[in-house]
């Protein structure tokens, strides 16, 4: 497949996966909290400067990211799908921060930022469902003035995922199905494409990166206050489970969500449901 039909296949996965994101912000956003605060820190955000972040989403780090740099920073996110820009920008008018701007990108290496403008790239998990990572850590490095620094958030081992580990065994039980967590390829974009410190390290580096390093760290990914909810999180927001599950009979449909939920009670005693997973989280300067 081209680089430009690909590319075009995740953009629609991401079109529908919004819909689910901009329902379920606070599920992401509020587990989001300490890697986002982490990527924060290790950026070495200071009052008053300028942020890019690629992949926006709806918003996170953008949110963490304006409170450090203060009311005299400014924040710019960028993503490839409107419906995320959308949530993004709807969320900053609700908590009336003025220093955020979220705008839609054609694709990952075509920012449309002026060269050297920014202090602080990043971008959270981002970086492993693009179909060109490395131009898109080149063209944030090009955005970056000289001493700048990019901080990138992978989720690192696939075994250690627990939210891909608990679908893949559940929908496994019901289908015959490709598997959900494939061997990590970084030639391949999907949630585990850039688990390996090495490939992300590499990434970087052939951008032109320098001072390249990696932190690994398990952090919530994802929360629910219900296994019911967490379900209805999964089957509006993750691309390529959403396709799944419309392609399934309502029957099958029910029996697999059913089986979820009594998974999940079983894996979570019935409480709240918050999904961790390993993190990578790479640093390198301009
Ligand atoms: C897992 S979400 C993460 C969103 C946000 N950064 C967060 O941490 O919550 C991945 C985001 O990457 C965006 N994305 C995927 N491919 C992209 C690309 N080629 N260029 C820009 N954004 C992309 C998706 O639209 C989606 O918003």
């Amino acid at each position: 497949m081209s680089v430009l039909a690909l590319r075009a296949d995740k953009l629609e996965e991401w079109r529908l996966s919004a819909v689910g994101w901009v329902r379920y912000r606070a599920n992401f956003a509020d587990a989001a909290v300490p890697s986002a605060r982490r990527m924060v820190e290790l950026s070495g955000a200071r009052p008053g400067q300028r942020a890019l972040d690629l992949a926006c989403g709806v918003g996170v780090p953008a949110h963490q990211l304006a409170e450090a740099l203060g009311p005299d920073g400014y924040v710019l996110g960028l993503d490839i799908a409107e419906g995320m820009v959308d949530g993004a920008r709807a969320w900053a008018a609700a908590t009336g921060l003025d220093t955020v701007d979220f705008r839609v990108v054609p694709s990952e290496r075509d920012l449309g930022v002026e060269p050297g403008t920014f202090d602080i790239g990043t971008c959270r998990a981002g970086l492993q469902y693009m179909v060109e990572p490395g131009a898109a850590l080149r063209a944030m490095r090009e955005a970056l003035r000289p001493g700048g620094r990019m901080v990138a958030m992978t989720v690192g081992s696939p075994q250690r995922c627990t939210s891909l580990r608990i679908l893949e065994e559940v929908v496994a039980r019901h289908i015959t199905m490709p598997a959900l967590i494939p061997e990590p390829d970084k030639d391949v974009p999907g949630t585990v494409a850039l688990s390996d410190p090495a490939d992300l390290e590499a990434l970087y580096r052939d951008a032109g990166f320098t001072d390249v390093r990696t932190e690994v760290a398990d952090h919530p990914i994802v929360g629910a206050d219900t296994a019911e909810q967490y379900w209805d999180v999964c089957e509006q927001s993750a691309g390529p489970f959403i396709l799944l599950l419309r392609s399934l009979g309502d029957d099958l449909r029910a029996a697999i969500r059913s089986d979820a939920i009594a998974t999940l009670r079983a894996e979570f005693g019935g409480g709240p449901v918050v999904m961790t997973g390993e993190t990578l989280i790479t640093v390198g300067t301009r």
